[in-house]
């Protein structure tokens, strides 16, 4: 199962959800890739934010190594799933997608735990610490559902 978190500038919240994915995906033993990206390129080529790695840090979950990059139209050749972060992404998404296809691929996080109810992963760049934290418990519980599906062989 190959796995692309989205968000806007891939330095707060979608390098915690592959950071927090890929922790379960060894836990659990499951084969896979995992890897983030932004739809936006202002970041590009740098690490997470601190207050990123620092709640990472505080579970466990190393994500310092990762680098920021900009999503290119081969990761919708290349992953199985896009999960985006907020709606915002997933606009920017469908302004590039090729087809239904690609469409099909990308869904938000949260509607992984709340089918169907389209809630977002609020963005913390402009706020506090607890934010982060936020961040950081609901995508914790969106990649507890997202392993589970995949070990049922049930992920849509
Ligand atoms: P992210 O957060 O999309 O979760 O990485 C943001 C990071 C930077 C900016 C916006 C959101 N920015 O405007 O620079």
């Amino acid at each position: 199962m190959k796995i692309l978190m989205v968000c806007l500038g891939n330095i707060c919240r979608s390098p915690l959800a592959e950071g927090i994915l890929k922790e379960k995906f060894k836990q659990n033993g499951i084969k896979g890739t995992v890897d983030s990206a932004g739809t936006a390129a202002y970041h590009a080529g740098e690490k997470p934010d601190p207050r990123s790695i620092e709640v990472a840090r505080k579970y466990g979950i190393d994500i310092k190594s990762q680098t920021a990059r900009k999503f290119r139209i081969e990761d919708f050749d290349n992953f199985d799933k896009i999960f985006v972060m907020d709606g915002e992404n997933f606009d920017n998404i469908k302004l590039v997608a090729r087809n239904n296809n690609d469409i099909q691929k990308v869904d938000l996080i949260l509607n992984q735990a709340f089918p169907d109810k389209n809630l977002h992963v609020p963005d913390p760049y402009y706020g506090g610490k607890d934010g982060f934290e936020n961040v950081y418990n609901m995508l914790d519980n969106a990649c507890d559902v997202i392993v589970e599906k995949i070990k049922n062989n049930n992920l849509l």
